[in-house]
């Protein structure tokens, strides 16, 4: 089973259009995956308690376990805010950290795909979101993949129309996928 994240809380996001397509791509391939969109987590989660394991939303606790302890693969997407990752993706690392923190992402093969409407991919948002998963003990899988110009290869309906970016996305879902 491999998770795959959609990195934003914003609605209608490209980003969650992408992480549709990519567990697509996945299943299509014979192998399991799952779709977590932050957007559908209830910020309500992320009190001042959040930090200690014991007063934590059971409810967070549970997509805890299915989304992240569970699997060993695990596909972050996150679109470019002001030059990095979105905040609410380290909040939910920050939030699921407390509870069972070598088991998070220690040990396990993590994809990072970027999306940006500008030209420059979220390349730097992969770079610290990189720092982050390393820092947990995450292995990053050598091709960050970082897509710019999203309106470009997407269309209204959120569809692939765009026959290179579709074949990057496969490459590194087979590189994942054989990790
Ligand atoms: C708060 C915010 C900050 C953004 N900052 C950048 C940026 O620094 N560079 C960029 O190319 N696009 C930026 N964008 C535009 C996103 O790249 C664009 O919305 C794209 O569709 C990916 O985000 P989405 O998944 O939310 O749709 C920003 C968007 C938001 C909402």
């Amino acid at each position: 089973m491999i998770t795959v994240i959609s990195g934003t809380n914003r609605s209608n996001s490209r980003t969650l259009q992408i992480a549709r397509h990519f567990t697509a791509l996945i299943k299509d391939s014979g192998v399991e995956a799952q779709l977590l969109d932050l957007a559908k987590i209830d910020m309500a989660h992320y009190v001042e308690e959040m930090y200690d394991a014991k007063k934590m939303s059971p409810a967070l606790v549970v997509l805890q376990k299915r989304f992240i302890l569970d699997v060993k693969k695990i596909v972050f997407i996150v679109p470019e805010y002001n030059g990095s990752f979105p905040g609410v993706v380290k909040l939910f690392i920050d939030g699921i950290s407390v509870n069972e923190y070598p088991k998070n992402l220690g040990g396990k093969h993590i994809a990072l795909i970027g999306v940006s409407s500008g030209r420059a991919g979220n390349l730097r948002g992969l770079d610290h979101l990189a720092t982050v998963v390393n820092h947990m003990g995450g292995w990053i899988c050598p091709n960050k993949l970082p897509l710019s110009n999203v309106d470009t290869f997407l269309n209204d309906a959120g569809e692939m129309v765009h026959g290179p970016t579709d074949e990057a996305l496969k490459k590194l879902a087979s590189q994942l996928i054989a990790a």
